[in-house]
């Protein structure tokens, strides 16, 4: 039997294409492996987003080596956002790493499949995906990047934005429920550009709506929202759509108009507040996460202040923070100087760190004493964890009662009090005595993975006194 194995760096777009090239190399009759040594073939899907990235890609090349020392026929393939899109780009790869063998597009796994030794032509009935997919899952709803932020290559790598047509994604959605998905995060570069492209011109908030009624599916949440391209009419689809958690992904990049001015970036500090003064309005119980870059060239201590001032201001429930790493071939690599001291940026990245983590935790604490809907997604460390719809991580015991020993919490969803905060989690125990109510009857066709019955957990809050 052939197996192969696949090494993901990056976000969460790279998983879900992970998922998609595994999904191929299946139906050739592969199976996945954890060993690389037990590998006919790795994929190592790239990131080049920062140096760091890069770096862990080199890394993993440099290990693969030995490996293929020892198996001679060992198939090597690269793909994601370092293979550059032109062919001189492609040899200059080649050639600086020597053991790649095959270098290919995400959306093109075919170019891979086709050089499988002994892979069977006629697909297995039901192989697919099995080792990766869980109660969550992502999904790519549109490829690719129309703006041009100084700063970032993703365009370059990643090409025009692209949509796919919403009969396609709420098929293959459907198949992820088949399978045991509860929840999907719909993708995008830009999400919220979503359906421009497409003949007859749907959006998010279509989209949402259209996947709001798939059932057996419970949760939906998208990234990454770019602050210009948000309409009033998504903002209302995530209030109204019952499945559609309470959750922002709006990258500000900054808290200086001049700054976000030279990132292109093409809005300013007080449109931005506003807009999430807007959602935050319009939504109840909503979260909003942001990324920050620190040190992009020419930040002044005053400037870099005003983000700070910001963070303090907005509140924001998550922060993504990355230092400036000048990538080839963008604007701000070409035509600015890299001038703030690799200190500097450590010292600003620490301050952005040490402040957010003071708000989460006043976030976390707020939630003390109240009863979250969590989604069950995995056992951490002898606890169960999930997520609020907030998108914060709860961790809990199994309550021990003699009928939930050795119960599957797996893609249930249940109410929880929440006893503990941290800044990142919360520990919390099952609200009142959990009893099994139906509620969605799932297909049950025959698939590779058990799928979960279709029973929501609900624990009947008790009253207490
Ligand atoms: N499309 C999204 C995210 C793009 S990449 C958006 O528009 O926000 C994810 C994050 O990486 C970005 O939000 C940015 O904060 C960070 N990033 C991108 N390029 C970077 C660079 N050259 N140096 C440091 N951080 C970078
Ligand atoms: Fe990069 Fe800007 Fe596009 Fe986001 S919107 S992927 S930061 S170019
Ligand atoms: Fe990295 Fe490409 Fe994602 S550069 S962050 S893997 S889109």
């Amino acid at each position: 039997m052939k197996q192969y194995h696949i090494h993901t760096i990056g976000c969460q777009m790279n998983v879900a294409d992970s998922i998609r090239i595994g999904s191929a190399l299946e139906q050739t009759g592969y199976t996945f492996t954890d060993e690389l040594g037990e590998a006919d073939v790795v994929v190592v899907n790239t990131c080049s987003v920062r140096q760091r990235a890069e770096d862990s890609a080199a890394g993993k090349l440099g290990q693969l080596v030995s490996f293929k020392r020892q198996n001679r026929n060992l198939l090597i393939a690269m793909t994601g956002c370092m293979v550059p899109r032109e062919e001189a780009g492609k040899a200059a790869l080649y050639k600086r790493f020597p053991v790649i063998d095959l270098l290919f597009d995400t959306l093109d796994p075919q170019r891979l499949v086709e050089l499988l030794p002994d892979r069977i032509e006629q697909p297995q009935a039901g192989a697919s995906i099995k080792n990766k997919i869980g109660v969550t899952a992502f999904v790519s709803v549109i490829y690719g990047c129309n703006y041009t932020c100084s700063y970032c290559i993703v365009p370059l790598r990643r090409g025009q934005e692209q949509s796919r047509p919403v009969e396609e994604i709420v098929e293959e959605i459907k198949g992820y429920v088949r399978r045991g998905v509860r929840e999907v995060t719909l993708l995008g570069q830009t999400v919220d550009a979503y359906g421009h492209d497409l003949p007859t011109r749907p959006d998010l908030a279509d989209l949402l709506q259209a996947v709001n009624e798939i059932e057996g599916l419970w949760r939906i949440r998208f990234l990454t929202s770019h602050p210009k391209m948000m309409s009033y009419k998504m903002i209302k689809a995530v209030a109204d759509l019952p499945k559609v958690c309470e959750y922002f992904s709006l990258p500000i990049q900054h808290g200086d108009d001049q700054i976000l001015k030279a990132m292109k970036r093409p809005y300013t500090v007080a449109f931005y507040e506003k807009l999430a003064d807007t959602i935050r309005k319009t939504v109840p119980n909503l979260s909003i996460s942001t990324d920050i870059i620190v040190g992009f060239p020419g930040e002044t201590e005053q400037q870099f202040l005003d983000t700070y001032q910001l963070l303090e201001r907005m509140k924001f429930n998550e922060v993504h923070v990355a230092a400036y790493s000048p990538r080839p071939g963008t604007v701000s690599a070409e035509q600015m100087e890299d001038n703030v001291p690799i200190e500097v940026k450590r010292e600003r990245l620490q301050a952005v760190e040490q402040i957010q983590e003071k708000i989460a935790l006043e976030y976390s604490r707020a939630l003390v004493g109240t009863t979250q809907e969590i989604l069950v997604e995995r056992m951490e460390k002898g606890r169960w964890h999930g997520r609020t719809r907030n998108n914060k991580p709860v961790f809990f015991d199994n309550p021990s009662l003699p009928e939930y020993e050795g119960f599957d919490w797996h893609g249930k969803l249940v109410d929880v009090v929440i006893e503990k905060a941290g800044a990142w989690s919360l520990v919390g125990h099952v609200a009142g005595t959990p009893t099994i109510i139906e509620q969605t009857q799932v297909e049950t066709e025959v698939c590779e993975v058990e799928p979960v019955a279709g029973k929501r957990l609900i624990p009947l809050t008790m009253a207490r006194n």
